[in-house]
This record gives C-alpha cells, sequence and structure tokens, in this order.
C-alpha cells in the first residue's frame, strides 16, 4: 500500500490495520544537509550552498528540524504508533559538523524533550576530518555525543585529490587524535577501488588505520553513480573502474590486515573491537523501528516505511505549510520476508532460517547439505555468510530469497 504527499492519507484506521506494531527498539537518525564542496564519487542528498530554500539554510535548519519532531510526535500519537525513548541517534550527511556544537546540541535537545534518549545511549556524528576543531569536539562531548564517524577514505595524498576530498592525512591524523582526546569513542571510513589507486597504496591506507587505535573502521567499495562528477569521467573514458575481481581482493585484504589488529567483522562493510561495534547502524540491520529526519531522511516502523521529502524547498515549504513531507507504503509480508533475508545475511550473527520459517513456512531442507555453494554455512537454523558469502554477498541473497520465497 502506498501513500503520498502530505500525510495524514490513509486514515488512522486503515493504517492501524495494515501497521504490525514491533517491541524493537526505537533510533533517530538526523540528515544534515550540508557539505563545504561535492567529492566526486558522491550521490548523498547533500548541497554546497549555505542557503537551501527560503527560509532554510544552515543557521534556521535546527529550528526546522525541531518543527518536523513536533509533527512527528503528533503523527505517532494520531497513528497510535508507541513513543518510546531513543536507544541511539546518529547525525549522518552531508557534513553534520558543518553546524556548529551549540546547533547540534540544539537539536539533541530537541530530540531529548520529544521522545527522550535512553541513559547511556550511543550518539554519533558523522564528521569530514577538515570540519571539525579539537575545542569543537570537546563540546560535542560535554553535549552528550559519544561517538565520532570520520570520512578518512584514503592515507594517500593522490587518492585524495582523486576523490576531490579537502582535508590531507595530517589533517585526518590530529582529527582522530584530537577527538579521542576530547573522549569520544572513534571510526573510519575508508573507500577501496579508486580510480587508479594502486594495491599497496590500499594496504598504506588499512595498515595505518588500523594501527591508529580507533574502536571501529567501515571499509566501502567505490560506487560510481552515472549523475555525478566521476560518473561523467568514466563515461568520457577519463576513468577506468576498478574491476569486481580487484575490489574483492582489496576486500580479502582489508579483512585479514583488519582482524590481525583485533577487529572482527560484524556487517559486510564494518569491523570493530569487541563490543565497540556501531548500535545504531546494526539497528538498521536488525530491522528495529528508526525514525529519521531532513530532507531525504528515510524511516522504518516495522512494515511502514516512509521518507522525507529530498528536494530542500519541497522539504522546508510542506513543512513551513504545516504539514509532514513524507511520502511511503506499507510492505507486503513477503516483502518483510525479503528485507529479513537480506539484512541477516549481511551480519557475522548471521539469517535465523528457524524464525524465518515459523514466520514464513519456508523450507530449511531445502538448503543443500551444511553449506551453499560455499557462500554460507547453517549451523542450529542460522545461516552465517562465509567470507566468499560476504564477497558474493548479492548473488548469496539472491539464491536464499529464491530457494525459501520462490
Ligand atoms: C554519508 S558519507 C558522510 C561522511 C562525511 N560527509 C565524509 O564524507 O567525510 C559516509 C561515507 O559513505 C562513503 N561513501 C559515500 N559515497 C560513496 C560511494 N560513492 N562509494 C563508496 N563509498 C561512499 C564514504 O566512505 C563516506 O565517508
Ligand atoms: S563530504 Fe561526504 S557527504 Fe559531502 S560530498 Fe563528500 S562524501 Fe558526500
Amino acid at each position: 500500500m502506498k501513500f503520498s504527499n502530505t500525510l495524514p492519507s490513509p486514515s488512522p484506521e486503515d493504517l492501524g490495520r495494515a501497521y504490525k506494531a514491533s517491541e524493537r527498539p526505537f533510533r533517530l537518525y538526523v540528515h544534515v544537509p550540508f557539505c563545504r564542496k561535492r567529492c566526486g564519487y558522491c550521490n548523498f542528498n547533500t548541497f554546497t550552498s549555505y542557503s537551501l530554500a527560503p527560509g532554510f539554510d544552515r543557521s534556521t535548519y535546527p529550528s526546522l528540524l525541531e518543527k518536523e519532531m513536533e509533527k512527528a510526535k503528533k503523527w505517532q500519537e494520531e497513528y497510535k504508533i508507541p513513543l518510546k525513548p531513543a536507544s541511539s541517534v546518529f547525525f549522518g550527511g552531508g557534513t553534520p559538523t558543518l553546524l556548529s556544537p551549540g546547533q547540534l546540541s540544539q537539536i539533541l535537545e530537541a530530540v531529548r524533550r520529544t521522545w527522550g534518549i535512553e541513559e547511556g545511549a550511543e550518539i554519533s556524528v558523522e564528521a569530514n576530518p577538515d570540519s571539525v576543531e579539537g575545542k569543537e569536539l570537546f563540546e560535542l562531548k560535554k553535549a552528550g555525543f559519544t561517538r565520532v564517524s570520520f570520512g578518512i577514505q584514503s592515507w594517500e595524498p593522490r587518492i585524495l585529490k582523486v576523490l576531490d576530498r579537502t582535508h590531507s592525512p595530517e589533517a585526518a591524523w590530529r582529527a582522530v587524535r584530537k577527538a579521542r582526546k576530547a573522549g569520544l569513542s572513534c571510526s573510519a571510513d575508508l573507500i577501496y577501488g579508486s580510480p587508479s589507486e594502486k594495491r599497496k597504496e590500499w594496504i598504506k591506507t588499512v595498515r595505518f588505520t588500523s594501527a591508529l587505535g580507533l574502536d571501529h573502521v567501515s571499509c566501502y567499495a567505490l560506487s560510481i553513480y552515472p549523475r555525478t562528477k566521476m560518473g561523467r569521467q568514466l563515461e568520457k573514458g577519463e576513468i577506468r573502474q576498478e574491476s569486481d575481481s580487484s575490489q574483492a581482493a582489496d576486500y580479502e585484504i582489508a579483512d585479514s590486515l583488519l582482524s590481525r589488529r583485533g577487529y572482527k567483522w560484524y556487517e559486510v562493510s564494518n569491523w570493530a573491537r569487541e563490543g565497540k561495534e556501531c548500535l545504531h547502524n546494526l539497528g538498521y540491520w536488525k530491522n528495529d523501528d528508526w525514525l529519521g529526519l531532513g530532507p531525504g531522511a528515510h524511516s522504518h516502523f516495522s512494515n511502514l516505511r516512509f521518507w522525507d521529502f529530498s528536494r530542500p524547498g519541497a522539504w522546508a515549504g510542506t513543512l513551513q505549510e504545516g504539514l509532514l513531507p513524507w511520502e511511503g507504503e506499507i510492505l507486503s509480508d513477503r516483502e518483510m520476508k525479503e528485507e529479513e533475508i537480506f539484512l541477516g545475511l549481511r551480519l557475522r550473527s548471521g539469517l535465523d532460517l528457524e524464525k524465518l520459517q515459523k514466520q514464513a513456512g519456508a523450507k530449511i531442507q531445502n538448503v543443500p547439505g551444511p553449506s551453499l555453494y560455499g557462500l554460507a554455512v547453517l549451523k542450529g537454523g542460522v545461516l552465517f555468510p562465509t567470507r566468499r558469502g560476504r564477497l558474493l554477498n548479492d548473488f548469496l541473497i539472491r539464491s536464499v530469497m529464491d530457494r525459501f520465497l520462490g
């Protein structure tokens, strides 16, 4: 069932009948759609100008978010979607640290006022290494932030240039040092398979990252999207995309080097020290409930999905008219099962086939022997992806879906 534009539609009664209440934790995502410069590969909903629409600029953004929070809470009450304190909060972007610590705290306080935040909850913020100073990191810690995730991407100046990053390796190193000094748990995002990246450059990036003593590392294969600067460069033949086999080799190198340094993979692209997994992101893969705020943010309450208008003018304009800038859909049972398979097979904790069988009438005995082409192993009713299964994750997911859902 789809619904669009300005809620309420469908009626609270219809939605109440379709919505399946869940006992899962509630999480909150705040999207900050500002960046200093757009990186050549980026297709996130982010903008480089200070002002994005009438009444919507960096200085007014916190109050627009407060408006959205107020309306979202009323909407939850009207639609009888239980209000719970947030188990985690994540500020992502864009570059959230282009807002001042005061503005970020103002938004966090509004979340506290609206839903409450659980004692000891994980509160993360994404940052570009050159967008934040030591003093600001201390202020963020004081305001309740517990974790910062830096977009480091590479330690090689040449590759940072290829990616159009504004920071230098030295700035990244200083940012990590200052964040740790401020008492924040630190994570690094890395990208492999950048055009012309040599294997030794990637090895250097992973080695250096793993020696920094961070709590968490994410490694992403570069995706080149058509309507980005890199997409156009690829089209004109100015750059070459790395082959799948080369990206697979990069992944295996990262997995081996990070494991040797005490990082355990817990999701296909994420490694952490024991107990330092990102609980907010784990919540996405475990199908928790979450509300996203800001242009283009997605929300997920059990079988109900909705998303904010991504165009800043439409988003702010609708809020200013007193309406929620959302549209969405209610997933069918089959779509919910597909999602469960897709998410479970990305995780170290695996896909609970026994549970799925109970819910779906799927047949565990359909798994040939103890394995699925060496991509996953079945133990105690749970299907665990192997390293090969992580590398060929899309194929594994498709095979399991075909087998269980037909
Ligand atoms: C939402 S971005 C925001 C973080 C911050 N703005 C930054 O770039 O430093 C989160 C991460 O997604 C990854 N990412 C973004 N676009 C990507 C792409 N096209 N391919 C692979 N990884 C990408 C980058 O590692 C980036 O750090
Ligand atoms: S800084 Fe991050 S969000 Fe902004 S353009 Fe670059 S990758 Fe995208």
